[in-house]
């Protein structure tokens, strides 16, 4: 049996399998799901061992588990590191799920539940792809390795210090990580480029308690009033962020990324309406793409205080905080934008309110080299699997680690995504295409073929 005809026949149980892993709520923000996160890594390690790797381990740390695995028969070839998380994000709001988050579901071709496209589905393509060729050929055509974290929704902390205390374990030619998306369905796409991350919480307290908004109304700062005059300050009329020097460090995109963008096929209005939206709003000059893609942000991502129950309760609240994120592209460094950030909304805040800033986390932008072997490589074995020209995009989320690599274990990444950025990743109803599971176990193998040479 070829490698194609055996991905064909067990292609079920490859299935079966995922819907295996998707049922443990491996959710690593969570305290009460530490026990599902070392089931979790378990389930993975045991996967890497059926598949006929010939060593797997699981490496605790100060979080969760880091799980790696290694087939190093290919002598004189090079050696592709795989990474994927097996973390997830919380559920909420669990009322929006049409089926419960950890009971898989499969509906017109997809299957549906956290984690399924981001990143248990893509992880499992080439725990997959390896299995098919250890059992139809007894080999693969370079070295592999893996490692799959239980840290990445949470912004890896503990990744750094394994890979820095384990960089020769981890040494290799290129890195392949399917953790982003296609450009479109059915559309081979390599991602280039990802943005970095600084994440704030803001706590704004006035009054020592909450006080009747009757008699107190009017005479002193209402917390929650003074938090969204600060939150409506930090863009200006044409979208720009108003932090002074938030922009200074940013390296712009190339007149030939630029036009290479306008090459995709996008339409305004359909974006708009897959959600719902009368017009689409953000930075001028910018076409939706750059937007989402190669322009720094910000973004309030929750936001809270007084009285949020039902019905009406009159008061005047103590405190009100938000949760504030800001995307960064390559060269802003995430510690200084925190500082920066930090001193503007001081500077913002009148005297009639205490305000007290925390610096969540943070991750750097990361550009992969698009000229490197590995990317020729999957470019190529995508073209081949799904019977088109690859394209090359710049995604606007984050993977830490990318630039982590770069800087420590020196080797080029590959972002050979298959998900899909409508796929509700972080939201409810999850899901992950099966057809685009298919395509990136057949990618996976072809990508060690096509590196090999
Ligand atoms: N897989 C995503 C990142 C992503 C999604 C990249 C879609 C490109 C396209 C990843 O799991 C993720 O969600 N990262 C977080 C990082 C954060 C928690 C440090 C993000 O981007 O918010
Ligand atoms: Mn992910
Ligand atoms: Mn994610």
């Amino acid at each position: 049996m070829n490698f194609e005809e055996y991905v064909k026949q067990n292609f079920d149980r490859y299935i079966h399998e995922m819907t295996e892993m998707l049922r443990i709520p491996s959710i690593s923000t969570l305290e009460e799901n530490k026990p599902d996160m070392i089931r979790c890594a378990d389930y993975v390690a045991g996967k890497l061992k059926e598949a006929g790797l010939s060593k797997v381990e699981i490496f605790p740390t100060k979080g969760h588990p880091v799980v790696y695995g290694e087939w190093l028969g290919a002598k004189g070839k090079p050696t592709v590191l795989i990474y994927g998380h097996y973390d997830v994000q919380p559920v909420d709001p669990i009322d929006l799920w049409e089926s419960p988050p950890f009971e898989p579901v499969i509906k017109d071709g997809k299957i549906y539940a956290r984690g399924a496209t981001d990143d248990k589905g893509q992880v499992f393509a080439h725990i997959k792809s390896v299995e098919a060729l250890l059992k139809t050929t007894g080999s693969l055509p370079v070295n592999v390795k893996f490692i799959i974290e239980g840290e990445e929704e949470i912004g890896s902390p503990n990744l750094a210090p394994f890979i820095k205390a384990n960089k020769k374990l981890l040494k290799a030619d290129s890195i392949m990580i399917s953790d982003t998306a296609l450009y479109a369905p059915g559309q081979p796409t390599i991602c280039y480029g990802l943005r970095g991350l600084c994440y704030m919480e803001i706590e704004v307290t006035g009054p020592n308690r909450d006080l009747h908004s009757g008699t107190y109304g009017g005479a002193v700062a209402n917390p929650i009033n003074i938090l969204a005059d600060i939150i409506s300050k930090l863009h200006d009329k044409n979208r720009k962020i108003t932090i002074p020097g938030f922009y200074d460090d940013v390296v712009k995109a190339t007149k030939k990324e630029r036009d290479n963008f306008k090459l995709l096929e996008h339409s305004d209005a359909k974006y708009a309406k897959e959600l719902e939206v009368a017009e689409l709003l953000g930075e001028k000059g910018y076409t939706t793409i750059e937007r989402a893609g190669i322009r720094p942000t910000l973004d309030c991502n929750g936001i809270w205080g007084g009285f949020t129950g039902a019905g009406a309760k009159t008061v005047i609240p103590s405190k009100a905080s938000a949760k504030i994120s800001m995307r960064l592209v390559p060269n802003q460094d995430p510690e200084k934008i925190a500082r920066l950030f930090t001193a503007h909304i001081k500077n913002l805040a009148p005297k009639s309110v205490k305000v007290k800033i925390t610096s969540l986390h943070g991750a750097d932008a990361a550009m992969a080299p698009i000229d490197s072997k590995a990317v020729k490589a999957a470019s190529a074995a995508m073209e081949k699997a799904f019977g088109k020209k690859t394209v090359f995009t710049r995604e606007g989320g984050s993977i830490p680690v990318v630039a982590l690599f770069a800087r420590e274990l020196k080797a080029p990444s590959v972002l050979m995504g298959i998900g899909l950025n409508t796929e509700n990743l972080h939201s409810p109803n999850e899901h992950f295409n099966l057809n685009h599971f298919r395509l990136g176990v057949l990618s996976s193998g072809y990508f060690f073929e096509e590196f090999s040479k």
